[in-house]
Formats: C-alpha cells, sequence, structure tokens
C-alpha cells in the first residue's frame, strides 16, 4: 500500500471560511426555475406554487446564499417585465437560451422563495443590453424603504419591508463573445462604474462585485481584470470568477479530469495576482476579495461545443436537447456521475485552501441545470452524484482553514507532478473538531494516510465518510437513486497526537477528528 504523511497546524491558519462560499445560484434557463423551484399544482407545491421537496434538499444542503437571475440570461432580462401582476406580464424571447420566458416566476416571487427557503437573495444587474439607470431603479425597487416611484411600486405589490439585498453583480460575463451586450474592458468598466455610483447613491450599504475575467483561451483573459480593477477599485468589493471543468466524451480522461483542482488553484491564484498587481502599483490598502461566482463540473453533453477552447469567438450556445423557444425546455440537464462528483470534491479542497481570498462561491447551479438537485415534471425529486461533496463541504467545511503539508507519492496530469493525495484542513472552534478532506486520485491502490495533527492535543477520529466506488461512471437516477451514495468508514476511536486511515483508491474522504487543544 502507498503511504502519504500529512501535518496540519493549528497555529498557522490560512484563512477563515466565509459561510458565503457555500452559496448557489439559480438562473432562468431550462428547467432551474420552472418546475425547479416553482410548479404551482405540483403535490409538493405550497400556496405559492414554490416546490417545498426543492427547499427541503436545499436546507439539507446548507445554502446560505443564491445568486439570480443569471448567468447569461441576466444579459438579455428587464425586471420590470417580471414584477406586478402576472396576468400582466409579458412573454419574451430569452436570446441567451431561445427559450420562452413567462415571467411568471419574477423578483417578488424569488425574494419570498429565498425567505423560505432560508437563503439570502444575491442579485446581478443587466449591464449587458440594459442601462444604468434600470440599474439604479432596481436597487431603488429592492432596497428603498418607500416614497419614490420604484420603491412605491413594491409596497403596491405586496412588499411593504425593503428586500435589503446586500450582494449586487454588476453584469455576468462581461469578457465574453456568447453575452448580450458583451463590452471590451474599458468600456465595460466605464458603464460598471456608472451603474456602482448610480446604485450606491440609492444604497450606500450594497457590496458591489464586478465582473472579472473567467476563460483563460480568451486574449482579454487578466488582461481585462487589470483593467477593470484599475478603473473601479475604489468602486467595488469583489472581483467574480467563473471556473468550469468538463471531460465531455472522455476528452480529458481520469487522470486529467480529476486533476482539474490544481487547474482550479492556478485559475484563483492568478485572480488573487491581478488583484495585487492592481492593489500594489495604486497603493490601494483596501483589499478586494473573489466571488467566485459560478464553479461546477459541468460537461456539455447537450451543447454544440467540444472542449472549453471553443469558447473563443462564440456568439451562441447551441442546444441538441430542445428546439428553440420552448418554455422551460430540459436542457443542461446534466447527468453526474461517480467521476465528476470526486472531481467535485477536489475543486472543493482548493476552493478551501484559498478561503483567504475567495469570499464568496456559488456552486452553479442548484435545480436541474448542471446541478446537484433534479426535479421531474410533476414527480420526485433526486440527489445527483455531486449532492454529496457539496453536502459535506458545507457541513463540515465551517471554521477556520489551518496550513498543512503532504508528503506522498505522486503522479503526473497534464497540470505537472503532483501528490496523490490532495488535502486541506478546517478547524472549527466551536463544536471542538477538525475536518480533513483528502482526494486520493490513485487509480490502483489505497492509500495509507498518516495524518499529524499539530497544536490541536490528543484528536480522536469520530467519523470516516468516503465517496467511492467500482464504476467511475455510475450516476443516481429516479430508478436507482442510491448509485452513488457516500458510505461510513467504521473508526476505531482512540485518541492520539498523530492518526493513520486509510483512504480507499480513487476516494472523496471526509476524516472528522474531535480535537482537545488545550
Ligand atoms: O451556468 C450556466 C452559464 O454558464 C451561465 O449562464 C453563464 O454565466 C456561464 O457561461
Amino acid at each position: 500500500m502507498k503511504r502519504a504523511e500529512y501535518f496540519a497546524d493549528r497555529k498557522f491558519p490560512a484563512g477563515s471560511v466565509d459561510d458565503n462560499v457555500f452559496a448557489s445560484f439559480t438562473e432562468h434557463l431550462g428547467r432551474c426555475i420552472y418546475s425547479g423551484l416553482y410548479e404551482p399544482g405540483h403535490p409538493e407545491a405550497d400556496e405559492q406554487g414554490f416546490r417545498k421537496d426543492t427547499i427541503r434538499l436545499i436546507k439539507e444542503l446548507g445554502v446560505p446564499m443564491v445568486r439570480y437571475p443569471g448567468g447569461n440570461f441576466v444579459s438579455c432580462f428587464d425586471w420590470t417585465d417580471s414584477i406586478g401582476p402576472k396576468e400582466n406580464r409579458p412573454r419574451r424571447m430569452d436570446y441567451a437560451w431561445a427559450s420562452v420566458e413567462t415571467n411568471e416566476f419574477g423578483l417578488d416571487e424569488f425574494v419570498d422563495w429565498a425567505k423560505k427557503a432560508g437563503v439570502e437573495p444575491m442579485m446581478a444587474v443587466n449591464l449587458g443590453t440594459d442601462s444604468i439607470r434600470s440599474a439604479g431603479y432596481l436597487v431603488e425597487y429592492c432596497n428603498h424603504p418607500g416614497g419614490t416611484y420604484w420603491s412605491d411600486l413594491r409596497i403596491k405589490n405586496g412588499h411593504k419591508e425593503p428586500y435589503n439585498i446586500k450582494y449586487w453583480c454588476l453584469g455576468n460575463e462581461m469578457e465574453g463573445s456568447w453575452q448580450a451586450g458583451h463590452l471590451n474592458a474599458e468600456d465595460y468598466a466605464k458603464k460598471a462604474l456608472e451603474a456602482a455610483k448610480i446604485m450606491r447613491w440609492v444604497d450606500p450599504s450594497i457590496k458591489l462585485i464586478a465582473s472579472g475575467s473567467s476563460y483563460e483561451m480568451l486574449p482579454s483573459y487578466l488582461e481585462w481584470d487589470k483593467t477593470i480593477l484599475t478603473e473601479l477599485y475604489d468602486h467595488i468589493d469583489y472581483i467574480s470568477t467563473h471556473a468550469y471543468y468538463m471531460n465531455k466524451n472522455n476528452c480529458m480522461g481520469t487522470t486529467d479530469f480529476l486533476a482539474s483542482y490544481k487547474q482550479l488553484d492556478t485559475h484563483l491564484k492568478a485572480t488573487e495576482t491581478a488583484l495585487d498587481f492592481v492593489q500594489a502599483k495604486a497603493t490601494k490598502k483596501k483589499p478586494i476579495q473573489i466571488c467566485l461566482d459560478e464553479w461546477n463540473v459541468w460537461n456539455f453533453s447537450d451543447i454544440v461545443f467540444e472542449k472549453m477552447d471553443d469558447l473563443l469567438g462564440m456568439t451562441t450556445f447551441q442546444m441538441t436537447s430542445a428546439k428553440p423557444w420552448e418554455v422551460a425546455p430540459s436542457i443542461l440537464e446534466e447527468k453526474y456521475s461517480l467521476l465528476d462528483a470526486l472531481t467535485l470534491g477536489g475543486l472543493a479542497i482548493t476552493l478551501l485552501q484559498h478561503a483567504d481570498r475567495v469570499k464568496i462561491a456559488c456552486l452553479a447551479q442548484l435545480v436541474n441545470v448542471i446541478a446537484p438537485i433534479t426535479t421531474k415534471r410533476n414527480g420526485g425529486i433526486l440527489k445527483q452524484s455531486t449532492f454529496y461533496p457539496f453536502l459535506y463541504l458545507s457541513r463540515y467545511g465551517r471554521g477556520e482553514v489551518v496550513k498543512s503539508i503532504v508528503s506522498s507519492p505522486q503522479y503526473d496530469s497534464v497540470y505537472g507532478t503532483l501528490p496523490v493525495v490532495e488535502a486541506v484542513t478546517v478547524y472549527n472552534r466551536e463544536d471542538e473538531t477538525a475536518t480533513i478532506f483528502a482526494l486520493n486520485c490513485d487509480q490502483e491502490e489505497d492509500v495509507e494516510f498518516k495524518a499529524e495533527l499539530n497544536h490541536f492535543g490528543k484528536v480522536r477520529l469520530m467519523e470516516h465518510i468516503v465517496l467511492d466506488g467500482p464504476d467511475l461512471e455510475a450516476f443516481n437516477s429516479f430508478e436507482h437513486p442510491e448509485n452513488v451514495m457516500p458510505r461510513e468508514i467504521p473508526v476505531g476511536g482512540e485518541e492520539a497526537e498523530s492518526l493513520t486511515t486509510v483512504l480507499p483508491k480513487l476516494s472523496w474522504n471526509v476524516l472528522r477528528y474531535k480535537v482537545n487543544e488545550k
């Protein structure tokens, strides 16, 4: 059996984990909203048509905040279409996803839904095809107490109290040619700055997130960040970036796909470097944080798209699963395999490793569309394989990341030579636990894992949860909902300063220790 040694030290904090890194994202795309969140007439629908079964699973995931209404959708969206009496709301062509948007579920419904789901709403404004004035009006509608046209309209629409929405995205993926109203960096910076001014005049307390660069293959990658940060530095709190990892038709192969965590690490370091550069050059004190407001494994199964580089010059997403201009078509309904779930688990480890800089992260998305939860129209609900790593990340990933180092055998990947074990430790002072999340990338052998948790006193392994299985292609379905499930490995319960466990081959592990640092 291979051997790995791992050292983590409580006295060396590496970043406190913001609860908002367990956030998610819902977009007017496919069946995310319609029949995902909202399905009047469904046996589980409440009086507003919100699916209670979906809400239950979202609560189980512990999602603190949900971004809305897009995504690419937001750049074609007129938010005023989505308020007021439902019978007066227009049916519109949504250009982003070639669908028909009925606007039956809109802004006020989202805020009501968020309250019931126990999540904080996070909004994106349309800086593609809409105006800076409209962005100001939207903040006024949501956050102004009353006595003005838009705030009084919210009250008339049944919401006396302001929504006090705190987090606002200044557009979405504005660097991309597929975005409606795509701009170059200079023009985006000008528009975002003017929008930010107006939005903050309306509500000075809001936090603003600039649309940063996400896609390495675009010539503007990082140059975009440098330009917009230079212009916007004093006006924003976060810069957003997105990260998707694909293995369509096994184009990456198991080894390299699983190693996507390394690519996310490089990606986040690149954004951090752009931030550091602009901060140093402009001698600014205030740090700007990273908002990874879309991240996931996405295999683009039903999109004419072979590799991420295809994004270069792309102006539309061509779907193979639906004809244009359907209402809530079944598109982007990825079926996630065990390999996808392991890969997502690896990405989650990287996310925690960057807890000092990434203060918001939204798993994209939450329901039906590239999501851990799948619903059936007029039917049941399913936990996909990716539900589980996200669940444990959210449940046990809260606290303080501490510095750690691993010494293990290595493997070769497209990202270089890497240790077969990738791990991170989170210390939770309140419940006196330390949790190690560890991915064993070895495809042939289990790895004996000796964990030394320094300055934690005597530690006791309470729980070892593992996600693994004989078939990497296995996925959950309504017929077989438990094909991919984590299992518990029995633990001895002994106390020591270092403990040895076994990480099964190709597995994602959650090792929970009771610690006693006194
Ligand atoms: O999440 C799906 C899409 O991915 C979003 O609409 C867009 O922002 C990204 O390209």
